[in-house]
């Protein structure tokens, strides 16, 4: 096959977003409620529907989300969370804005999450918690870890941040853990632009998380507004934080709800024309979802093996030049500087391979066959 001579330009992403998000932020803007209402409630009502938990608790982000899951846990000081290296920094700050101490471990060559083994052999007398992150689109091996914490009495937070929708064996990721924390950043799957939300079917810990999330407010805004025939006014028992979700975010959520399913049927489609181009190309390795996973794709990552004949960095500048846009798959946080100065240099190969090596090419649902098979031809072209 001969490559295109004409140059297209290939977003690595594009959001999509219609009529219906319009008029939904219209709505929310002539209601005159902006923050936290009607909206963000309906929002959590259906996405802890779709993921089968009983409750959805909105926030900021998925940091602020992480963080609200990780202040449950009542972490000292010396405690420690397990979480693997290969994943956003994001995980790991986290765990340590909940004062304890990140203990990054390596994840599996076939699937890029966690190693069930690796953390096994991280667990120690300070161990409190597991923190599987879904990496890309695909769930970590939930049950290995599940086992574990059990095993051990270890509580776990599932950072789900890119993974919305993602199952195993029908189970969405959401009903499968104690807390699990999801993103809408433009780049997963929906959005509501920034965004977050943590599910769980605990009660109390929904409660107090909803809480938290509003300065420790011990009944919410909506709540004493509803109130119509007494006056409300709310206590202070703790010190809690501003990471509420605006109105104006969950109605953009809301509208892209509807169109979730369409969205990870056509990620799925692209991906698996990615594949069947990609499973005779000896220069890259792709993901491997196990038996019974479903992979939503988030980000479509190739990672170059020893027979590509280009590094990485040249692989992306010559997409590049062709008017394709990438990025690395995802670094290794415990390779950051930060990080190296804080807890010294560990070695996590199978994270520090995927870390040099790995590219997300582009995958979003409006990506034409014509566009698809342009990036196809280039990859193939220069990888050969
Ligand atoms: C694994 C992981 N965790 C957490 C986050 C943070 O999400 P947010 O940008 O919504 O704070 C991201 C975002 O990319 C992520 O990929």
């Amino acid at each position: 096959m001969t490559m295109s001579t004409t140059t297209m330009q290939i977003p690595l992403t594009a959001i999509t977003l219609g009529d219906e998000e319009e008029r939904a932020i219209a709505e929310v803007l002539r209601s005159g409620w902006l923050v936290q209402g009607a909206r963000v409630a309906a929002f959590e009502e259906r996405v802890a529907a779709y993921c089968g938990a009983r409750h959805a608790v909105a926030t900021t982000n998925c940091t602020t989300a992480l963080q609200l899951a990780l202040e449950q846990l009542g972490l000292q000081r010396g405690d420690e969370v397990i979480v693997p290296s290969f994943t956003f920094v994001a995980s790991v700050n986290a765990i340590l804005h909940a004062g304890a101490t990140p203990r990054m471990v390596d994840v599996e060559a076939g699937t890029w999450n966690i190693d069930p083994k690796s953390v096994e052999a991280a667990i120690n007398r300070n161990t409190k918690a597991i923190m599987p992150v879904d990496q890309f689109g695909l769930a970590a091996d939930l049950h290995a870890v599940h086992e574990l914490a059990s095993r051990h009495h270890l509580r776990v937070v599932e950072d789900a941040a890119p993974s919305l929708g993602a199952a195993i064996g029908g189970a969405r990721l959401g009903s499968i853990s104690e807390m699990t924390c999801f993103s809408f950043h433009p780049r997963k799957t929906i959005t509501s632009a920034e965004g977050g939300m943590v599910l769980t079917d605990d009660d109390k810990l929904a409660a107090h998380m909803r809480e938290l999330r509003s300065h420790g407010a011990s009944v919410s805004d909506l709540a004493r507004h509803a109130a119509t025939d007494d006056v409300i006014i709310e206590t202070y028992d703790e010190p809690g934080f501003n990471f509420r979700m605006s109105d104006v975010h969950a109605a953009i959520g809301l509208a892209q709800m509807d169109r979730l399913d369409g969205l990870i049927e056509r990620r799925r489609e692209l991906a698996a024309a990615y594949d069947r181009a990609f499973a005779h190309l000896d220069a890259v390795e792709v993901v491997q979802p196990p038996p019974g996973f479903l992979h939503t794709y988030q980000s479509y990552c190739i990672v170059l093996t020893d027979d590509s004949p280009l590094n990485r960095q040249d692989a992306m500048r010559r997409l590049k030049g062709a008017g394709i846009t990438t990025r690395r798959g995802c670094g290794a946080v415990h390779l950051e500087p930060f990080f190296v100065k804080r807890f010294g240099l560990a070695r996590l190969p199978v994270s520090e391979r995927l870390a040099a090596r790995s590219i997300a090419i582009p995958l979003y649902p409006s990506m034409t066959p014509a566009e698809q098979q342009y990036v196809i031809e280039h990859v193939r072209g220069i990888l050969r």
